[in-house]
């Protein structure tokens, strides 16, 4: 099946003050639909048409530039959205919690060392939770790059493109990501992707 733009799960305006309504206007309907339009279309006629999207951003990667950024910006936005949620970033499920705590030693310095990846991510791309053998750390990625294709699981990202934060924050990505992670994100979802190992 061609891909496709899932509806945003909550209104454009839902997350403002932190997120705009302008801001998720264009990100979702012309910046991932883009990604999804060419996708399509570098796919047709291809190995990978009608193949599940994980399989094309690993079968791709390094191989097929074109296909692989459309398809891995396709798979990143398609969680992204449910990344966030209007009046998130509150109680993170159990679980997740003492895997966090296990990992970075705290919850802050979990928030700490996402921030610090997408700060420190030079130009356009993404920072991400990412669960590796067992264990969570913070790494980062540039353009469409996801840690699918460095053999882990991304169960949350944070899309530090400045199509998603120079309407509200211009150059302040500090200040955006510091805004995802005390009011956006959505823990259940996270914790949903770590229960599915
Ligand atoms: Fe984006």
């Amino acid at each position: 099946m061609a891909y496709t733009v899932p509806p945003l799960p909550y209104a454009y305006d839902a997350l403002e003050p932190h997120i705009d309504k302008a801001t998720m206007e264009f990100h979702h309907d012309k910046h991932h639909q883009a990604y999804v339009t060419a996708g399509n279309n570098l796919a047709k006629g291809t190995e990978w048409e009608n193949k599940p999207v994980e399989e094309v951003v690993k079968g791709t990667f390094g191989k097929n530039p074109g296909l692989f950024n459309n398809a891995a910006q396709h798979f990143n936005h398609m969680h992204f959205w449910k990344w966030m949620k209007p009046n998130g970033g509150g109680k993170i499920p159990g679980e997740l919690e003492k895997a966090l705590k296990d990992s970075f030693g705290s919850i802050d310095k979990a928030k700490e060392d996402l921030v610090q990846a997408g700060v420190t991510q030079f130009g356009s791309g993404w920072a991400w939770l990412t669960l590796k053998d067992g264990k969570l750390s913070a790494t980062k990625t540039a353009n469409g790059e996801n840690p699918l294709v460095h053999g882990g699981k991304p169960i949350l990202g944070v899309d530090v493109w400045e199509h998603s934060y120079y309407i509200d924050y211009r150059n302040r990505r500090p200040d955006y990501l510091k805004a995802f992670f005390d009011s956006l994100v959505n823990w259940e979802y996270v914790a949903e992707l770590f229960g599915e190992k």
